[in-house]
């Protein structure tokens, strides 16, 4: 065989990467992969864009270019989104093309369809980049730490939330003035939804969970929540704490099913995961053979996910040149229950401002003991004008009984106001 021929749908932040690696790194792969690889069509949505150091005769804006080109062997999936991106990969699968994709909004929602569809057309259909961006954690997960029964991993998966919670950690700033200052360095998106609101780390646990403990887990199935609520005070007490507070995607595989979220949450600062700031992303696993291993990294940008994806592309040359595509597929061979948000235990952090006089703190221990919520730490803060501050630590509970407590708190004239309830990790 000569060369292998790639069709490219999208030439954005990551498209152009790869494009650019693969030309730089053409003589390598030739070595790595035993055989050339070269980019024969890239799809654009807009094609009068000028697009510097590419030819103009690889650019379509006609998907059909690629999708029903016979020659074309890998197609590489970098526009994002759910649609026409589905479509087109359904479509490269079931004319036998191998496919790349980094979109993590569409793995962790349709992986198992997709996956189903590559085995059954015997194509590999391989994802590096959607997960933790220049990170290698798919593949460690169903290669490398085969061997293993994990029964935890959980990451800072999102650059922007761990880069705003840095800022608001080290400069004291509130969450607002951090996001801005994301946005100006080009960290953030001018919407940052996904990303503030846990969504995008969200998807990324749900994909991670799927293949670390062989069940699938869809993006629904994480009980999400973001960093808009957090608060520079927040971060101070968890300081005093001894504690850092960052966004945390965890899934863990218990006795009686997967839990999976996505939180802020406080993490004791002696904790590898806490002095992973700025963009950077780490995914923390727990195996019963290996132990403890993390795996630390850029989580985005354009040369560290096209990282990921050249990667994979030079996977599936392999393949092709020996004739093996499809070899590690889908691994969810279990149909494992996942537990429902409320039935999930937790440590939890509460700041409250009281009123400040005889029978509060017995009245705010009465509610939890009535709902079984232990109290681990209970401080006062400082008082001014009637009012105290109130920090509790709770020990591990059901987030179900800590959630009746709130709201149980909320009705009481006593409590003046709940400003922060925050999860504990450990
Ligand atoms: P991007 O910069 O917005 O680029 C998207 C590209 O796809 C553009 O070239 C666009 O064409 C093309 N496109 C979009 N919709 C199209 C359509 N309907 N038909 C034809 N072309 C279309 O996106 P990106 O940041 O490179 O991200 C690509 C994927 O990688 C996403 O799934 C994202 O989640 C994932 N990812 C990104 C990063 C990162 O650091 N950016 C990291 C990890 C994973 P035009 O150029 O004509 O607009
Ligand atoms: N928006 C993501 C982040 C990068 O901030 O980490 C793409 O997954």
């Amino acid at each position: 065989m000569e060369s292998i021929k790639i069709g490219l749908l999208g030439l954005g932040t990551v498209g152009t990467g790869v494009y650019r690696l693969l030309e730089k790194q053409a003589e390598e792969i030739k070595h790595k992969a035993g055989v050339n690889t070269v980019i024969d069509k890239v799809l654009v949505r807009n094609i009068s864009k000028t697009r510097e150091g590419i030819p103009t005769e690889v650019i379509t804006d006609n998907p059909n270019d690629i999708l029903n080109a016979p020659d074309i062997r890998i197609v590489v999936e970098v526009m994002g989104g759910m649609e026409p991106a589905y479509e087109y990969i359904k479509s490269a699968l079931m004319s036998g093309k191998n496919v790349v994709t980094a979109n993590k909004d569409l793995m962790a929602v349709k992986g198992g369809e997709l996956m189903e569809l590559a085995a059954q057309n015997g194509c590999d259909l391989l994802f590096e980049a959607a997960v933790a961006g220049g990170i290698p954690i798919i593949r460690p997960l169903k290669q490398c730490l085969a061997g293993n029964n994990i029964t935890e991993i959980m990451g800072i998966v999102n650059g922007t939330t761990n880069f705003i919670l840095t800022k608001m950690t080290n400069d004291g700033m509130e969450f607002e003035d951090a996001l801005k200052m994301a946005q100006e360095l080009g960290y953030a998106e001018a919407d940052p939804t996904a990303d503030v609101e846990g969504l995008d780390a969200g998807r990324k646990i749900a994909i991670m969970a799927s293949i670390a403990f062989n069940s699938r887990v869809t993006f629904d199935d994480v009980d999400i929540e973001g960093i808009t609520k957090i608060t520079a005070k927040d971060i101070c007490y968890a300081k005093e704490m001894g504690c850092d507070i960052k966004l945390l995607g965890i899934a863990a595989n218990t006795d009686d099913g997967i839990e999976v979220s996505v939180h802020p949450m406080l993490i004791p600062s002696t904790h590898p995961l806490a002095s992973v700031n700025d963009v950077f992303n780490a995914v923390f696993v727990h195996g019963d053979a290996v132990d403890d291993a993390m795996f630390m990294g850029r989580g985005a940008g354009m040369y560290p996910t096209a990282s990921a994806v050249v990667g994979d592309i030079i996977d599936i040359s392999r393949n092709i040149v020996f004739n093996c595509c499809g070899r590690i597929g889908c691994t969810c061979y279990k149909q494992l229950k996942i537990k429902k948000p409320e039935d999930c235990v937790s440590k939890y952090f509460l700041r409250m401002q009281v009123e400040d006089r005889a029978g509060v703190l017995a009245g705010v221990a009465g509610v939890f003991g009535s709902n079984n919520v232990s109290i681990s730490r209970l401080i006062q803060k400082a008082s001014d004008d009637n009012t105290a501050e109130i920090v509790v630590i709770t020990d591990e509970v059901r987030a179900g009984n800590f959630k009746d407590s709130i709201a149980i708190l909320n009705g009481m004239s006593m409590i003046k106001k709940i400003s922060s309830v925050i999860r504990v990790y450990g």
